[in-house]
């Protein structure tokens, strides 16, 4: 069983992760891995924290001259802005007064947080609701990516829209991809992207925020991965609450997903044909599943984030001791966090991808892995062609 633990905070010295059940003699290249995480830093939307920062993972276990050998995997992310806080934060320490938060955020985690917690500063609760935590999650998708480009899969996002501003792409081509990775916003249609651009912009000058929505698509993804034999093994079920587990997002469509309750079943459902190459079909609306299992089309997934809750103009807020109306409280903060959960979104779907993957093929060494899928491959084409 492939699975992730992860700890550390917003100001903390670090953020660790532990993945445990990746099979041994996986080649890991950590440039890979960092290259992710500066996509997920530099995108237009960013607060001044990113300037402080310069994110890369430090493996510290579970690889050995670059491979895998089936231990855990031991990751780290420092935090530079650690320096400035270590007297605020620091775990042993006296904590130096200054950084309480006693007025919460609406559309934090910060009021309920403390409600459940039972504390009188949202400090407590802000630095691990933060979603920096997204940094190392998005490491761990990272390595996932190690595993699923052995089989030729591949996870890629765009930025669909920004408030107003929607990209409507007919051609999702190589050079579409191209400009999702030239673009500061995560989106392949350059005429959007001012326009997405000029939502942040105004955003930020009313002391506001903005959301957006992502779509995420995985290729070349085999027919058979998750189950229709319990709610739990469901592709979708997983899929859905990893996208739905990233900050901020608000909705989660596989395929056509809210369209489809609009439309008659025969203009949802992709016929099914056979030729010289196997079943095949002309629409995927279902987005690559059918029944909580993979059916071989790319799987499309878009998710809906809310915009960022720390306003520059803050909105009405009750401090926690008086009691009193007063304005939240402002902390640093991004304008726009959706070109950047775009990555993040990728790497999650890569990770919950990856645990379906070795749920059917796994083995403690890669090479049962790949045994286990070529000889399931043959059969599937068997299957196919008879
Ligand atoms: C990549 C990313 C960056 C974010 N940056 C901020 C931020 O700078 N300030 C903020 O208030 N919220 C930010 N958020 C959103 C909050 O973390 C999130 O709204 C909060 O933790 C409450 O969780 P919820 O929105 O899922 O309910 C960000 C989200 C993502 C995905």
């Amino acid at each position: 069983m492939l699975r992730f633990l992860d700890a550390g905070e917003s100001h903390g010295r670090c953020y660790v992760g532990i993945i445990d059940g990746m099979p041994a003699g996986i080649e890991i290249n950590i440039e890979s891995v960092n290259k992710l995480l500066s996509e997920r830093q530099n995108v237009y939307g960013r607060g001044k924290r990113m300037e402080i920062e310069n994110d890369s993972a430090t493996i510290l276990s579970g690889v050995r001259g670059k491979i895998t050998t089936g231990g855990p995997i031991g990751l780290m992310i420092e935090n530079r802005d650690y320096e400035n806080w270590k007297e605020y934060i620091d775990p042993l320490g006296e904590i130096k007064e200054g950084k309480e938060v006693t007025v919460p955020r609406p559309g934090h985690a910060d009021l309920a947080g403390m409600l459940k917690f039972g504390f009188d500063d949202a400090r407590n609760i802000l630095e691990r609701a933060s979603a920096r935590e997204t940094a190392i999650r998005t490491a761990i998708g990272g390595i996932a990516m190690e595993l699923l480009k052995l089989f030729h899969i591949e996870v890629k996002s765009h930025v669909v829209s920004i408030g107003h501003a929607v990209s409507v792409p007919d051609n999702m081509d190589e050079a579409f991809w191209n400009n999702v990775d030239a673009s500061l916003l995560r989106c392949g249609d350059r005429e959007t992207e001012k326009k997405m651009i000029s939502e942040i912009d105004k955003a930020k000058e009313s002391g506001d925020t903005v959301g957006g929505v992502v779509r995420i698509v995985a290729m070349n993804v085999p027919a058979g991965l998750g189950s229709h034999t319990m709610w739990d093994k469901r592709l979708d079920t997983r899929l859905s609450a990893a996208c739905m587990s990233v900050q901020s997002v608000k909705g989660v469509e596989i395929g056509m997903g809210f369209e489809a309750a609009k439309r008659y079943g025969s203009e949802v459902h992709d016929e099914i044909f056979h030729g010289e190459s196997g079943f095949y079909r002309k629409t995927n609306n279902a987005g690559g599943i059918e029944g909580g299992i993979s059916n071989g089309e790319n799987i499309v997934i878009r998710c809906a984030l809310k915009p960022i809750p720390t306003l520059l103009r803050p909105l009405n807020s009750v401090d926690i001791h008086t009691k009193m109306p007063v304005r939240a409280q402002v902390e640093r903060s991004d304008v726009c966090a959706v070109p950047a959960a775009s990555v993040v979104l990728k790497a999650v779907v890569a990770w919950e991808i990856a645990v379906a993957f070795l749920d059917k093929f796994g083995g403690d060494n890669i090479d049962e892995v790949k045994n286990a899928y070529d000889h399931y491959i043959k059969r599937l084409n068997l299957t196919q062609l008879q």
